[in-house]
């Protein structure tokens, strides 16, 4: 199964989201390779932290630019999950990814800045489901208030907005703002190898979510 990582929006999580997810599919028991896809390397960075630090998984990092296409499908022959991390606009590897792809997961905080680019990735899906027309769109609320007194009102705010996109599937779980993702992140770890925490219980409900529905 090919995932993509994307959205067309500079620091919404993506990566933090491809390398939790890759991890917990690879604890899951699946062969899993990310594919960093972003000329800025951060999850390769990552993959580099991790392998200096030892931790073994079933989780490989290749690292591949411009028109993907064709090296997500040899990929897909030969491991259960191709996770892609994209950098955070109208890219060529965004593009082609999602051509061949099984599922984009979009990532976008609850600003002005992220939602005004929802309507390029419903322009570019559009366009990618003439060639590619099972893919699924998932949005993220990402980087969420834990803050009792606005976090409910923020919810609201992002559904209002995301329904005004019907070709997206909004997902349920919700990735909150959390020191602990940028704290094991700088080390080549997920939040799901840092013991008890919440963070790890919101990516478990997020793989459960999109990898059962996908
Ligand atoms: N849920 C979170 N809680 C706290 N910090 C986060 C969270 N998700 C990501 N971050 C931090 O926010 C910054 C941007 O995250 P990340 O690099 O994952 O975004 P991105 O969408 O991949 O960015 P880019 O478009 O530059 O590739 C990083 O410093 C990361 O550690
Ligand atoms: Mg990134």
């Amino acid at each position: 199964m090919i995932s993509i990582v994307g959205c067309n929006k500079g620091g919404a999580s993506k990566t933090t989201t491809a390398t939790n997810i890759s991890v917990g599919l690879a604890l899951a028991g699946h062969d899993v390779c990310l594919v960093d896809a972003d000329p800025q390397r951060t999850a390769a960075k990552w993959f580099a932290e991790r392998e200096a630090a030892g931790i073994e998984s079933k989780l490989t990092l290749i690292e591949k630019r411009d028109n993907i296409a064709s090296t997500l499908r040899s990929l897909n022959d030969k491991y259960e999950h191709v996770v892609v991390d994209v950098a955070g606009r109208n890219s060529r590897e965004l593009i082609t990814g999602a051509s061949v792809a099984d599922l984009i997961l979009a990532p976008h905080q609850c600003s002005q800045f992220d939602l005004d680019t929802l309507g390029e990735l419903q322009e570019q899906v559009v366009k990618i489901r003439d060639l590619n027309e099972n893919l699924k769109v998932f949005v993220y609320h990402s980087m969420a208030s834990t803050n009792a007194n606005v976090k409910d009102k923020e919810r609201a705010e992002f559904m209002a907005y995301l329904a005004e996109f019907p070709e997206f599937q909004v997902l349920d779980s919700i990735g909150y703002y959390r020191k602990i993702y940028k704290d094991v992140g700088a080390e080549g770890r997920s939040v799901l190898e840092a013991g008890k925490n919440p963070a790890a219980d919101e990516i478990r409900a997020l793989l459960n979510e999109v990898y059962n529905r996908a």
